[in-house]
């Protein structure tokens, strides 16, 4: 069987990921035929959710910014080793709201960690598991916080860091876009969802042509 393909959707808050992944996951069974699996960060396993309920809630201030990278490794490293490789394994594709991007972009263009160290975590951490395929949704900062205060869980600590740190943030999703052009595609997250799928999918039959046979 051949090995299953790994999609990772990026990008500030509000910017539609998890919608954007449900759509990704119908389409791709509808139309590649392919089994999808939908997994999140930090999260996605039962070890890592747990670590999660550590760092999306309480006090800003509660964690050093090198603990929380950390801390959200250790969920990644639970995440990669018990649900996305034991499904690649099995043929499935997996697309997951935030990776290893989502270290870099938070913790290290946002809250100033060193990227050199944040790198060498990742290449422990991620190993084998890099994505196929990253889709960045990008949307300005304003309209993104504005997209996450209509919704009733508005209680991420992310979600309250200053207005600055989003900006970095931002900034520095563009920055590893360019950076690893090859596995990433920057997607204006800006129109209505179906609009996004669309280019969300443009995107994907670029990357993968019509479907799992034709991967290279
Ligand atoms: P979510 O709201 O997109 O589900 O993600 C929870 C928060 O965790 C989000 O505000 C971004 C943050 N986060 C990081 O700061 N670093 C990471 O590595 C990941 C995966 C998420």
């Amino acid at each position: 069987m051949a090995r299953g393909r790994l999609i990772s959707f990026e990008g500030g808050e509000g910017a539609g990921k998890s919608t954007q992944s449900q759509l990704l996951c119908r389409r791709l069974e509808a139309s590649f035929g392919v089994e999808t699996l939908a997994t999140r960060e930090p999260g996605g396993s039962p070890g890592a959710e747990e670590i999660r309920a550590l760092l999306v809630s309480g006090q800003i201030e509660r964690w050093e910014p090198l603990s929380e990278a950390l801390l959200h490794n250790a969920a990644r490293h639970d995440h990669v080793r018990r649900t996305v490789l034991p499904a690649l394994a099995r043929g499935v594709w997996v697309i997951t709201d935030r990776f290893l991007d989502s270290t870099m972009a938070y913790q290290g263009y946002g809250q100033g960690v060193d990227l050199g160290q944040l790198s060498g975590l990742a290449e422990l951490v991620v190993g084998a598991a890099m994505p196929d395929l990253t889709l960045i949704l990008d949307l300005p900062v304003d309209a993104g916080l504005a997209r996450t205060e209509r919704r009733d869980d508005a209680t991420s600590r992310y979600e309250r860091m200053d207005r600055a740190m989003h900006e970095r943030l931002r900034r520095g999703f563009l920055s590893i876009a360019e950076s690893d052009a090859a596995r990433c595609r920057v997607i204006d997250a800006s129109p209505d969802a179906d609009s996004v799928h669309e280019a969300v999918w443009n995107s994907v039959r670029e990357r993968f042509g019509n479907g799992a046979q034709s991967v290279d």
